[in-house]
C-alpha cells in the first residue's frame, strides 16, 4: 500500500525517507494504485540533469480527462466538479457536477476537432474565469492538444508574443469579461494581438459580457451554437506519459517570456498527489483557490490536481474588494470553504481595511488556509492566522514556481508544526539543496544559500518550448547537476527553510513574476528614452513595487517630466499589462556602469531602497560620480 495521505509527522519523515532512498519504488507505487492508465510505463524515471532530459514513467499511455473526469463518473458523477461564483454577487453560482463537466469538455473537444484541431496542435486561450476556461483545458488535453493559456490581464503584445511562440492556430476567447465595476473588452485586444499572428486561422467566441463586438468573418466564430451541435461523447486520445499537456509562460531575466513546457503523466501524479496531502482533502470538503488559471497555481490546484482527486473546486470570477473587502469570506460562508487557498499580497490588502468585513461572516468551515506566489511577510501572517485562521486552521506557506508544476516545500496541515515566514520542510521526494557561490553545496543546519534541487520529481518542467538549449542555461548550468531555482533560502538549526527571495533580475509583484528585462525593453521603445534600468522597491501590499531609472536621449531634456511619466507607463501597459506599471520614475544623466558596461544594479537597489550608506565599493566604476547624482535624485 502506497502512502498517499500522509497524516503525521513520523509518518512524513518515514516515507520522506522512503522516496528520497527508493524513489522509484515509491513513484511506481503512487501511480499504480490512484490514477487509471491504458498502459503501464517500462520505467519509471530515467534522467540527466546536464543534458538535461528528465522522463517519468516513459512508455505508459493514458488520458488525464479519463483521471480527472471519467473515472470519477460511476462513484461521484452528480457531485459537483466545478463551483463557479461569477462576478456579481446577485447572479447565481452555477454547480458544474462530474457528469455534466464529463458532457462539456466531450462537446468542447468535438468542436475543436470540427475546426481542425489535432493531437499535438497548440491552442491559445485567453479567458476570465469563467467555467470554459477549465473546459477548454480539458477538451484540449481530451483530443491531445497542447493548451497554452495566457492569463486575461496581458496586453495585446504579450498575448501576439506567446502565440507566437509556441504557433498557436486557434485562440480561444470571450467577448469581454467583469472586474468588479468594470468589464474589460477581450476580444477587441484580440484582435489587435492577432494583426502579427499569421497562422491562426480561428478564434471561438464565448458570450459573457453580450458587449457589441467585431467579429472578423471566416475566422471568428460564437462558440455556443458550435457547442449546441456537437455530440457530449468523445473518445480519449490515447497518448504518451511524456507528451506535452501544456504551455505556460514565466518570465524570465532576458526580454522573450519563457513557455515552461510541463508534460501529461508525471505532472498528473505530482499535482494528484501534492493537493491530497497539502489541503488533507475529504472526499465532502469544498476547496477553493483564488489564484487566476493564467497561472500555475490555477492550473494545478484549481484544475488538475482537484480534478485528479474527485474534489469540488471552486472558481471565483470576481476581484476581492467587489462590491467591499467583505467578498471572499462571504463566499467562504456561503459555499462553507473548507480550504481556502489565496497569495500574500491578497491578504495584506485585507489587513489594512476595517476588520469588520471579516468579522461580519461565518468563517467556522474553514480547516486549512493557503499561501503561495512569494514570500509572506511575519505580519500578513499573523494576520492570516488570527482572523481567518482563527489559530485552530494551520497556514501552509507552499514555496513552488511554474516549473517545478506542484507544490515542493511546505507544511503538511495537522502534520508539520508552522513558524510563521517559513514553508518548513520539502515535500515527499523532494530533495532541496543550498549551495554556495563558488558552487559548494551547504551540508548541515543553519545555512543560507541559493536554493537547487539535486533529484528530479515528477512534475518538473521537460523543457522551454522551442528552445532547450535556454531552458539548460537557466536551470541546469549555474550549479553542476542541480536544477537551480533563482530563489535564495536559508536552512535554520531544526531543518526548516525559509525562503529569502530571487536572486536573479526578477521582482515579484503583487504575487506576479516580472523579469526585468523586459520592462526595459518597454520603456526604451519611447522615442525620448535612450536607456533605463528597473530595480524592486518594498510595497505594503505588492510586497514589491517597481522603481525606474530612466536616462533621457537629450540630457536636460525640457519636456514635462510628469507628462513622461505617465507615456511611459502607458508603454509598459501596451506591452506587458498594468501589472508592470512603475511605482516611481527617476530620471538621470547615466546608469552606474561597470568597466565591460554592465550595469551596477546592486547600487540602483540600494540607493532606490534608500540604503545609501552601505554601497560597497563604488570605485570600479566606469561613471563613479553618477552615484551622487542618484542619491540626489531620490532625496
Ligand atoms: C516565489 C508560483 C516565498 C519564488 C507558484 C518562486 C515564493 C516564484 C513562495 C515562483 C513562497 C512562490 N514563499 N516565495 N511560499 N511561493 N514564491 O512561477 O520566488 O509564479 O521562485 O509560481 O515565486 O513564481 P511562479
Amino acid at each position: 500500500m502506497s502512502n498517499y495521505n500522509i497524516k503525521h509527522l513520523e509518518e512524513y519523515f518515514k516515507v520522506y525517507r522512503k522516496s528520497v532512498r527508493e524513489p522509484e519504488v515509491f513513484w511506481e507505487e503512487i501511480a499504480e494504485e490512484h490514477f487509471l492508465w491504458r498502459k503501464k510505463w517500462d520505467n519509471v524515471l530515467s534522467w540527466d540533469f546536464k543534458k538535461p532530459e528528465i522522463k517519468w514513467y516513459a512508455g505508459a499511455k493514458l488520458n488525464i480527462t479519463e483521471n480527472c473526469i471519467d473515472r470519477h463518473l460511476r462513484t461521484r458523477g452528480e457531485k459537483t466538479a466545478i463551483l463557479f461564483e461569477p462576478n456579481n454577487p446577485n447572479e447565481k453560482a452555477e454547480h458544474i457536477t462530474y457528469n455534466q463537466l464529463s458532457k462539456k469538455v466531450n462537446q468542447f473537444a468535438n468542436v475543436l476537432k470540427d475546426q481542425g484541431i489535432k493531437k499535438g496542435d497548440r491552442v491559445c486561450i485567453y479567458l476570465p474565469m469563467i467555467p470554459e476556461l477549465v473546459i477548454s483545458l480539458l477538451a484540449c488535453a481530451r483530443i491531445g492538444a497542447i493548451h497554452s493559456v495566457v492569463f486575461a490581464g496581458f496586453s495585446s503584445t504579450a498575448l501576439s508574443t506567446r502565440i507566437n511562440d509556441s504557433d498557436c492556430k486557434i485562440v480561444i476567447t470571450s467577448d469581454g469579461s467583469y472586474r468588479g465595476r468594470k468589464t474589460i473588452n477581450l476580444k477587441e485586444i484580440v484582435d489587435e494581438g492577432l494583426e502579427v499572428c499569421k497562422g491562426v486561422h480561428t478564434v471561438l467566441v464565448v458570450k459573457r459580457i453580450n458587449s457589441e463586438i467585431k467579429m472578423l468573418k471566416g475566422r471568428d466564430k460564437w462558440l455556443q451554437p458550435l457547442l449546441n451541435n456537437a455530440s457530449d461523447e468523445c473518445e480519449p486520445e490515447i497518448m504518451d506519459s511524456e507528451d506535452a499537456l501544456f504551455i505556460l509562460y514565466t518570465s524570465g531575466s532576458t526580454g522573450k517570456p519563457k513557455g515552461m513546457v510541463h508534460t501529461i503523466a508525471g505532472y498528473m501524479v505530482y499535482t494528484a498527489y501534492t493537493f491530497k496531502n497539502m489541503f488533507q482533502y475529504k472526499e465532502e470538503d469544498v476547496y477553493w483557490c483564488t489564484a487566476d488559471i493564467g497561472w500555475i497555481t490555477g492550473h494545478s490546484y484549481i484544475v488538475y490536481g482537484p480534478l485528479a482527486n474527485g474534489a469540488t473546486t471552486v472558481m471565483f470570477e470576481g476581484i476581492p474588494s467587489f462590491p467591499d473587502y467583505g467578498r471572499f469570506w462571504k463566499i467562504i460562508e456561503k459555499h462553507k470553504i473548507n480550504q481556502f487557498y489565496t497569495a500574500p499580497t491578497a491578504i495584506r490588502a485585507f489587513a489594512k481595511q476595517n476588520l469588520k468585513f471579516v468579522e461580519n461572516y461565518n468563517l467556522s468551515s474553514l480547516k486549512v488556509i493557503g499561501s503561495v506566489g512569494e514570500p509572506i511577510n511575519e505580519e500578513a501572517w499573523h494576520w492570516y492566522n488570527d482572523n481567518i485562521g482563527k489559530k485552530k486552521s494551520p497556514i501552509i506557506d507552499t514555496w513552488w514556481q511554474t516549473e517545478t508544476g506542484g507544490i515542493m516545500i511546505s507544511p503538511i496541515p495537522y502534520v508539520t508544526p508552522t513558524i510563521p515566514t517559513y514553508a518548513t520542510l520539502p515535500f515527499i521526494g523532494i530533495q532541496p539543496a543550498l549551495m554556495d557561490d563558488e558552487g559548494n553545496e551547504l551540508i548541515g543546519n543553519q545555512v543560507e544559500g541559493k536554493l537547487c534541487v539535486k533529484f528530479p520529481w515528477p512534475s518538473i518542467a521537460r523543457t522551454i518550448w522551442g528552445n532547450h538549449r535556454r531552458y539548460k542555461e537557466t536551470y541546469f548550468s549555474t550549479f553542476r547537476n542541480k536544477y537551480f531555482t533563482g530563489d535564495g533560502a536559508l536552512r535554520d538549526a531544526t531543518g526548516y527553510y525559509r525562503i529569502t527571495g530571487r536572486v536573479d533580475d526578477v521582482i515579484i509583484v503583487s504575487g506576479h513574476n516580472l523579469g526585468t528585462a523586459p520592462i526595459e525593453d518597454a520603456i526604451n521603445e519611447h522615442p525620448a528614452v535612450a536607456e533605463s534600468a528597473i530595480v524592486g522597491i518594498p510595497h505594503d501590499i505588492k510586497g514589491n513595487a517597481l522603481y525606474g531609472y530612466v536616462i533621457l536621449k537629450e540630457i536636460g531634456e525640457s519636456r514635462n517630466h510628469e507628462n513622461l511619466r505617465k507615456e511611459i507607463n502607458q508603454i509598459i501597459t501596451e506591452h506587458i499589462g498594468p501589472i508592470a506599471k512603475l511605482e516611481k520614475v527617476q530620471f538621470l544623466s547615466g546608469l552606474p556602469k561597470t568597466r565591460s558596461g554592465k550595469i551596477m544594479r546592486r547600487i540602483l537597489r540600494k540607493i532606490a531602497n534608500n540604503d545609501v550608506n552601505n554601497l560597497g565599493d563604488t570605485s570600479t566604476l566606469l561613471n563613479p560620480e553618477i552615484v551622487k547624482e542618484i542619491i540626489q535624485g531620490v532625496m
